[in-house]
């Protein structure tokens, strides 16, 4: 039987909790389906940090390196610094890990979970890929000054030609690869005649940040004869923000860089239902991919049984996916749609009329 070995960080606040749901999930369709995961717990968070000082030895980074996936609840403690844990723990993986891309699909199971108006699952079915290891986040900057009334605050934005490259590909093959057997609907008819069957999206801001985006757009144009089944799109950020919400059925794939990911994944969180159901993959192709829910760790609610696992638990499906287990990762995510369909009354927390742990049991049940 096949088997596989996964890190498990829960973390902190409600991260332990729906956790603990997203692998019960994961071990029901691991029976489904022939195979077996060998679970490996780690205790980094909060309170280990208050405890021993310890964010995240380098050993542990070594050690997490052999993995092909770990799985995240979340991280952040209302007792440490803002930006300890964060940068710590999950953006110290990200990038020691070279978790380059950030992919984060956004799918509305049922119509009354989207807060606009007369839109349904038809129109809210996208997928965004958000670079993950450069741009503002690189951490390039610095002070000068600082706490004088001449203080100077750089953060800058680096974009690599390897980095936008490697991004930029991984959207391309995914457009191509997830409309091979249904083209996506959205299309023109000229496109389907030209034997389009995907679209992917450029999400920057070509007409200001002139130096980063002209590398991603000449990028981007270069690499597009090379999947001609994809029709290409451009769209400034501040657009794509209006687009969401007014049009949302316009978008097919949608790459980032990565602010402008971290940003528009919040907002698309919210068409698709909230971030009681938004899942995410920092993903290495070749390395070492972590899976996460998208929400933090949400403090006020640990320990009540009243906060939504279904992010956790589509995030594990993702992870499945990415193991190879397509179809263990497929019915979890339909378990999931069965589940808010026929027994949720809202994805918020406190009022899904179930608790954590009894959502975890009905999606496990019908995986
Ligand atoms: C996310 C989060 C993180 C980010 C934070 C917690 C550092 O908001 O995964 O989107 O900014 O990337
Ligand atoms: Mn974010």
């Amino acid at each position: 039987m096949k088997s596989y070995d996964i890190a498990v960080i829960g973390g902190d606040g409600t991260g332990p909790e729906v956790t603990r749901e997203a692998l019960k999930v994961s071990e029901a369709a691991a029976q489904k389906f022939g195979f077996k995961l060998n679970w490996h717990h780690y205790d980094f968070g909060g309170d280990r940090y208050l405890k021993t000082g310890e964010v995240l030895p380098d050993s542990a980074i070594e050690e997490l390196r052999k993995y092909k996936a770990i799985y995240l609840g979340a991280v952040g403690h209302p007792q440490v610094k803002p930006g300890i844990l964060e940068k710590g723990i999950l953006l110290r993986l990200r990038f020691e890990l070279e978790q380059y891309i950030n992919l984060r699909p956004v799918r509305l199971y049922r119509p009354q979970d989207c807060p606009i108006k007369d839109k349904g699952p038809e129109h809210v079915d996208f997928i965004v890929v958000r670079e993950n290891n450069e741009g503002l986040y690189a951490g390039a900057g610095g002070n000068l000054f600082k706490g004088t009334p001449h203080e100077v605050a750089i953060q800058e934005s680096i974009n690599t030609r390897r980095g936008t490259d490697r991004c930029l590909k991984y959207a391309f093959e995914l457009a191509k690869k997830r409309r091979d057997a249904k083209p996506w609907k959205g299309l023109k008819a000229e496109d389907t005649a030209a034997g389009k069957t995907a679209q992917l999206t450029l999400c920057g801001k070509t007409n200001v940040l002139t130096y980063a985006w002209d590398l991603w757009f000449r990028n981007f144009n270069e690499l597009a004869p090379k999947y001609p089944t994809v029709k290409t799109d451009y769209a400034h950020v501040d657009a794509i923000c209006m687009w969401f919400v007014k049009n949302p059925e316009w978008f097919d794939v949608i790459v980032t860089d990565n602010m402008f990911g971290d940003i528009i994944t919040d907002l698309a969180a919210m068409i698709q239902g909230g971030l009681g159901v938004a899942a995410g993959g920092n993903i290495n192709p070749e390395g070492t991919s972590m899976f996460e829910p998208m929400g933090g760790s949400a403090p006020k609610y640990t320990g009540l049984n009243v906060i939504n696992p279904l992010a956790a638990i589509n995030a594990a499906g993702m992870m499945l996916d990415f193991l190879g287990e397509a179809k263990a990762g497929a019915a979890i995510e339909n378990a999931a749609i069965q589940i808010i369909n026929t027994k949720i009354q809202s994805l918020a927390a406190g009022k899904m009329g179930h608790g954590t742990k009894e959502i975890g049991d009905l999606v496990a049940a019908v995986v």
